[in-house]
């Protein structure tokens, strides 16, 4: 499958954005400093706070899992059995081990904080995989 362009320059902090990738839905996420000061918040309660799992690009293996801390790009697939998780905003993260913002799937609850790192908690084995890419400038990052 071809590369994917994703325009973020008009990116709202915290707007979720939505495109397709190799048929895959692939979201990158504006996060907001709310959303960042979060991530350390809830690491014991996670299954792999470091991303250490293989099968993901080097630059997801830290907290944030990412390029550049303000944009999350990952694919929209739960680690479990394939669902679509839903993304959580700041303010409706009760579904979220009391955590403001991240990701729950409907299938059988499971749950990832807005890094997309998976709470012990739950089915879903892994975090949220990470698409290859880069920025190809600041406006725009080329998934793929
Ligand atoms: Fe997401 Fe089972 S498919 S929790």
């Amino acid at each position: 499958g071809a590369p994917v362009e994703v325009n973020i320059r008009k990116a709202e902090p915290g707007q979720l954005i939505r495109v397709k990738w190799r048929g895959k839905p692939v979201w990158v996420v504006r996060r907001t400093p709310e959303m960042l000061e979060g991530l350390s918040k809830v690491e014991d309660r996670l299954r792999d706070p470091k991303s250490e799992q293989p099968q993901q690009p080097e630059y997801a293996q830290n907290q944030h899992r990412s390029i550049k801390e303000e944009f999350f790009v990952a694919v929209g697939i739960c680690t479990h059995l394939g669902c679509s998780p839903s993304y959580l905003e700041n303010g409706m993260g009760d579904h979220v081990d009391g955590v403001d913002s991240g990701f729950f799937c409907p299938c059988h609850g499971s749950k990832f904080d807005i890094a997309g790192r998976v709470f012990e908690s739950v089915p879903a084995p892994l975090n949220l995989a990470v698409p290859p890419h880069y920025f190809i400038d600041d406006n725009t990052i080329l998934v793929g």
